[in-house]
């Protein structure tokens, strides 16, 4: 595995984490009294699903992918910045939800959504990187083409 795959797949192991355990949190009643407790609830989902799902679906994939395609993946370097646009992005994101949840002012737009747009810019890296690997894959063999 390169590092790459192996930083995507340890920040979603340390997110699995983080996410249980402030799920378990809420349950207990420990944000009850924020002042937008809905906010702290969208922390957890988000450290969930971007952290631990889509971290894991990036990993996985740039491992993966190259290699059922049968052509090596266009670029490690886009795979290394994406990792750490990824990384900041949901660490400021998770963060920003937290602080909105007990701010008195409504921090969605200057605080959630540009940590948002810097996680977006990472999955739209990711975009580019698998397009351009799947369009260099040679097709599929089939029955009739294959030689004995
Ligand atoms: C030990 C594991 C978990 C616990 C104890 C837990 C607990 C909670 C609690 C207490 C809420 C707030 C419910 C409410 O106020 O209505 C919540 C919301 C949510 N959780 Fe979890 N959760 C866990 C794992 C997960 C995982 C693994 C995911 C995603 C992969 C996830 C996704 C969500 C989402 C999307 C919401 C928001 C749902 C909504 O807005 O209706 N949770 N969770
Ligand atoms: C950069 C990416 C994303 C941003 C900036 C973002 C932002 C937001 C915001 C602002 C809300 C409304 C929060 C509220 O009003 O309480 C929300 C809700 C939600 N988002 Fe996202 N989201 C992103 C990606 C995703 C992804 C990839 C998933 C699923 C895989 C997802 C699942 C949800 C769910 C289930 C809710 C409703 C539950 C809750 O937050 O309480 N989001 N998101």
């Amino acid at each position: 595995m390169s590092p790459t795959v192996i930083g995507f797949i340890r920040t979603s192991l340390v997110s699995l984490v983080a996410g249980v355990t402030l799920g378990v949190l809420i349950a207990l009643g420990l944000f009850s009294g924020a002042n937008h407790p809905g906010y702290v609830t969208s922390a957890h989902a988000h450290v969930n699903l971007l952290g631990t799902v889509m971290m894991l679906i990036f990993g996985v994939g740039y491992h993966i992918l190259p290699r059922f395609s049968g052509r090596p993946l266009y670029s490690e370097g886009i795979a290394r910045v994406q990792l750490w646009i990824n990384i900041s992005g949901l660490a400021g994101l998770v963060v920003m939800f937290f602080i909105a949840g007990y701010s008195e002012a409504d921090l969605l737009k200057f605080g959630v959504a540009p940590f948002g747009a810097l996680y977006a810019a990472g999955a739209l890296l990711f975009f580019v990187n698998m397009w351009k690997t799947l369009a260099a894959a040679p097709p599929a063999p089939r029955p009739g083409n294959l030689k004995q």
